[in-house]
């Protein structure tokens, strides 16, 4: 048996949107920062006739796993045998925390392993990518870009930009509700495409902050990545909610976070915000802001929880 364990991530800079929904390959570049205290914790043996997937103790009925194995073995005609995959998370999945993203990062790294394939970064998060994009960049950690320039599988890979060492920005999480998303991200964002009169305008500036922001991290300019990531991510709320019909990920509470955050930042600290496809809130701090920013998320009404994400 092998086990291997992933964190999921945050997007600073988003994708939401793909151009080529089968190789899962997104339509604009993004930038994130992992979420070190959440962790998918993922485990791989043979097994005697078919796959199994097991998540959190319960059988996968979805088949999305089961899927991306076979997208594995047939279209990139890795030889694997057949696999009994137990997975379970240590947060809420399906709610918009990523637990696809280091589910499939996790998985990713145990077939590397039980395979001896010995990967690079970028082919691991190829790998990954064909199961969640945003799954490319939990393959590692640190400041993770995910790029490409043409629309094909081998041009969409992931990349550290500084280590998250060298820039240990807090996250703390408001937790805002434990119920799963009406609409799944992948139906969100193809409905977005489909339909959102923003979602051109939406690519061209995202590219152009996705470029920003990998100068800011590697000047360590807080300020700078602040800004690239407020733009990229009320962009993508004009996208989602000019969509038809309007996608709402959001409830009181998340709103009521926002609203703390901004309080904050009217008193000079440096912090701000980012949501996904969900209603949690994330809300990134210079390091030494953590308890002041925490203790203020967990006095907002209707927030769950307030955990620090990241050391
Ligand atoms: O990786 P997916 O296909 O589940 O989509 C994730 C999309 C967002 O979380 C909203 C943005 C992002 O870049 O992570």
């Amino acid at each position: 048996m092998i086990s291997a364990s992933a964190h999921p991530n945050v997007a600073l800079i988003k994708y939401w949107g793909k151009s080529h929904d089968a190789l899962r390959i997104p339509a604009t570049p993004s930038l994130s920062i992992p979420l070190l205290a959440f962790r998918t914790e993922t485990s791989i043996e043979v097994a005697r006739k078919r796959d199994e997937v097991i998540l959190s103790g319960q059988e996968d009925k979805s088949g999305r796993i089961a899927n991306w194995l076979r997208i594995l073995r047939g279209d990139l005609g890795l030889d694997m045998p057949p696999l009994t995959v137990r997975s379970s998370s240590n947060f809420p999945s399906a709610a918009g925390l990523a637990s696809s993203a280091s589910g499939f990062a996790a998985l990713t790294l145990a077939i590397n392993a039980l395979l001896d394939l010995d990967l690079d970064m970028p082919s691991l998060s190829r790998l990954a990518r064909l199961g969640s994009a945003s799954a490319a960049r939990s393959v590692s950690t640190g400041f993770i870009a995910l790029d490409g320039r043409e629309n094909a599988h081998t041009a969409w890979s992931a990349q550290k930009v500084l280590d998250y060492d060298a820039w240990p920005l807090g996250v703390c999480v408001a937790i805002c509700s434990h119920t799963p998303k009406a609409v799944s991200s992948a139906a969100g964002m193809n409905r977005s495409r489909d339909t959102s009169p923003a979602y051109n305008a939406w690519l061209t500036g995202n590219r152009q902050m996705f470029e920003r922001t990998v100068n800011a991290v590697t000047a360590r300019d807080f300020e700078a990545l602040a800004s690239a990531a407020r733009w990229s991510f009320f962009g993508m709320l004009t996208v989602m909610q000019s969509s038809v019909p309007p996608l709402n990920y959001f409830n009181e509470s998340t709103c009521a976070v926002i609203q703390a955050i901004k309080t904050l930042q009217d008193q000079g600290v440096p912090v701000f915000f980012t949501c996904d496809a969900g209603p949690h809130v994330k809300c990134v701090h210079l390091p030494e802001y953590a308890a002041l920013v925490e203790a203020r998320i967990r006095a907002v009404p209707g927030v769950l929880e307030a955990i620090q994400a990241c050391p």
